[in-house]
């Protein structure tokens, strides 16, 4: 793989023409400086999207999108920031290794990159010694060849002979950051591998990189855990990683649909019959992370949970979030196994993509399971499941689904549909969203001082004089997140020795808080004039806002003060920030 730096981006960046690039994708139509366009990225009706020929960024005034040439194709083509960056380079007929690679962290954690790579590389290798033998048969006999070994890179920890700590002590790797992301443990003061004599199994962020490992027992090892997994860290977040997010991304956009399991095992099996469109929870709980992760590629999603008590119930709660953020939903339950590993094992590849082609909608499941242990022939019985359907229905967006519901449950149970309509009428708890309403976020008011400080930040972006003014004039911000990103632009400025917004925002992919914040402070500000005095005026607001607040808090110190000459000291205090108030 060949590495890409920042600077390679920067060039490709400044190459590329955002208003030919996004044009390439949608018509765009000249409005003075700008470029229009329909959004992309909601249910557009008028041309909501702006795109700055002059900032070389585009935003959405309806649904806020906002970013780089960079982010737009990565959004629109659902890709990651690297891929991006080599579609971009090929439109304007650059080139880019097709194996590269951007360090996806902040530079702070490209070590931690380093480690988990190399780790890999040596768990993988193990499986090469004699050692690794058993672990290979075990393997083979679960139906894991030498191609799943290599595709989901499958390794194997050793004794602490062959321990990883030994080796990372020996390329010079800090301990302390080795216990930080959990690598090893530290047991009275002496440190071990975190996995011992376990198969490994690499885990990634969304992006591909390593970011932890899960390891099972393979030689029939009794009152252990099963599996055991890297501790959460500053770089991995359980929670927020879907197994296989990363492959099947893609291939998922072009099926128009992703499988979604429990066991990475399950969703390893399933990819080794041919069908890359699938994820693992590693568990059964969904996090709202994850399916943001699913929500983004605007596909169908396949819930296959394992063939239990839990596996049922985490269907009924996935599937009843997976709907209420719009996504439509569909369930296979397979009979006979305990889960999909299992299941295509004893039946074959075949059997499991014909489910996968025929799963009940959602709501088809959800009916079915209301109906179970029911007698409908009994009137208590058939009446708690109407009301049941009618509570579903209520909830459900979909006018269609209620109207055919409705007429079905007429005919079948032979019910007046004035009647079902009316009751359903009176179940109505909350207004129900439409589909194609984007729902607008309520904003909240913004007082003075994030005003100021955003805006303060905003001119920063745009070019060092700005940047030079802020540590002339201001120097600091006491919220942190303000700090963090101010600090990012000054190092990013004395890095690059220039700043403009679009190339900032390349800088910031990686980092979701503050991408987040500058993306919000980009889209606020992008039509304000920027001029020093501008500028000016916003620190002195906010100067006024921080001399207020330390007046008030050393007021309230001299209130509880009871030493006299201290009382006084901070009384001649107050004064000086009150003359520097006016
Ligand atoms: N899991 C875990 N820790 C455990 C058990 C399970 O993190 N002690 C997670 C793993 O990600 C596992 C998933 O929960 O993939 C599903 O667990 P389970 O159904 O017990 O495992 P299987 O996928 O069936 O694993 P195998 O087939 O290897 O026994
Ligand atoms: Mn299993």
């Amino acid at each position: 793989m060949a590495f890409v730096s920042n600077d390679e981006i920067n060039a490709i960046r400044a190459k590329a023409n955002i208003v030919n690039i996004v044009g390439s994708y949608i018509p765009l139509t000249q409005r003075g400086k700008n470029y229009v366009c329909v959004c992309p990225f909601h249910d557009d009706h008028s041309p909501s999207m702006s795109v700055s020929e002059e900032k070389q960024i585009y935003k959405c005034f309806s649904c806020g999108a906002t970013g780089n040439v960079f982010t737009f194709v990565s959004e629109f083509e659902n890709v990651s920031f690297i891929e991006a960056v080599s579609i971009v380079a090929n439109k304007c007929g650059m080139e880019l290794s097709k194996n590269a690679y951007i360090s996806n962290f902040t530079p702070a954690f490209s070590e931690e990159k380093e480690i988990m790579e190399l780790s890999q590389k040596f768990f993988a290798n193990n499986l090469r010694t004699s050692v690794g033998e058993v672990a290979i048969n075990y393997l083979k006999e679960r139906g894991i060849d030498e191609e799943i070994i290599k595709e989901f890179g499958i390794g194997l920890s050793l004794d602490s002979n062959d321990s990883l700590y030994n080796l990372l002590i020996k390329k010079n790797y800090d301990s302390k950051k080795l216990l930080e992301i959990g690598l090893v443990n530290s047991v009275n003061g002496k440190i071990y591998d975190m996995f011992s004599r376990r198969i490994t199994f690499p885990l990634w962020d969304k992006d591909g990189n390593i970011v932890g490992f899960s390891a099972r027992v393979y030689r029939g090892e009794k009152d252990v855990s099963k599996y055991m997994n890297s501790r959460e860290s500053k770089i991995f977040k359980k929670g927020e990683t879907l197994y296989n997010y990363h492959n099947a991304k893609t291939i998922a956009k072009r099926e128009k649909e992703i499988i979604v399991v429990e066991g990475f095992m399950d969703a390893i099996r399933i990819a080794s019959i041919g069908l890359k469109n699938v994820v693992a929870l590693q568990g059964t709980a969904m996090t709202n992370e994850q399916i943001q992760l699913l929500k983004k590629l605007r596909v169908k999603v396949i819930l296959c949970l394992d063939n239990d008590n839990a596996g049922l119930t985490a269907t009924l709660n996935n599937g009843e979030e997976l709907v209420k953020n719009d996504i439509e939903t569909f369930v296979i339950r397979l009979s006979g196994k305990k889960d999909p590993d299992e299941y295509i094992l004893a039946n074959g590849g075949e059997s499991f993509i014909h489910n996968v082609n025929n799963p009940l909608t959602f709501f088809e499941f959800k009916m079915n399971y209301l109906k179970q242990n029911k007698d409908l022939n009994n009137v208590e019985d058939l009446t708690n499941y109407i009301n049941d359907v009618l509570k579903n229905l209520s909830n459900n967006g979909d006018s269609i689904l209620r109207e055919v519901t409705l007429n079905k449950l007429s005919k079948d149970y032979d019910i007046s549909l004035d009647v079902l309509k009316s009751r359903l009428e009176q179940m109505k708890p909350v207004e129900i969203k439409k589909f194609e309403e984007i729902p607008k976020q309520e904003k909240q008011k913004k007082d003075a001082y994030t005003i100021g400080s955003e805006k303060i930040l905003y001119f920063m972006m745009n070019g060092e004089e700005y940047i030079k003014n802020y540590q002339k004039r201001l120097g600091f911000f006491s919220e942190s997140l303000y700090r963090e990103l101010a600090n990012e632009i000054v190092y990013f400025w004395e890095k690059n020795k220039k700043i403009t917004i679009a190339d900032f925002i390349t800088y910031v992919t990686d980092n979701v808080t503050i991408k987040d914040k500058v993306m919000e402070i980009v889209n606020e500000s992008i039509n304000d004039e920027i001029t020093i005095e501008a500028m000016d005026e916003y620190i002195s607001a906010v100067l006024k806002i921080v001399t207020k607040n330390e007046i008030k808090r050393l007021k309230s110190i001299m209130k509880k003060e009871l030493d006299v000459d201290k009382k006084m000291k901070i009384a001649l205090q107050i004064a000086e920030l009150k003359k520097e108030e006016v």
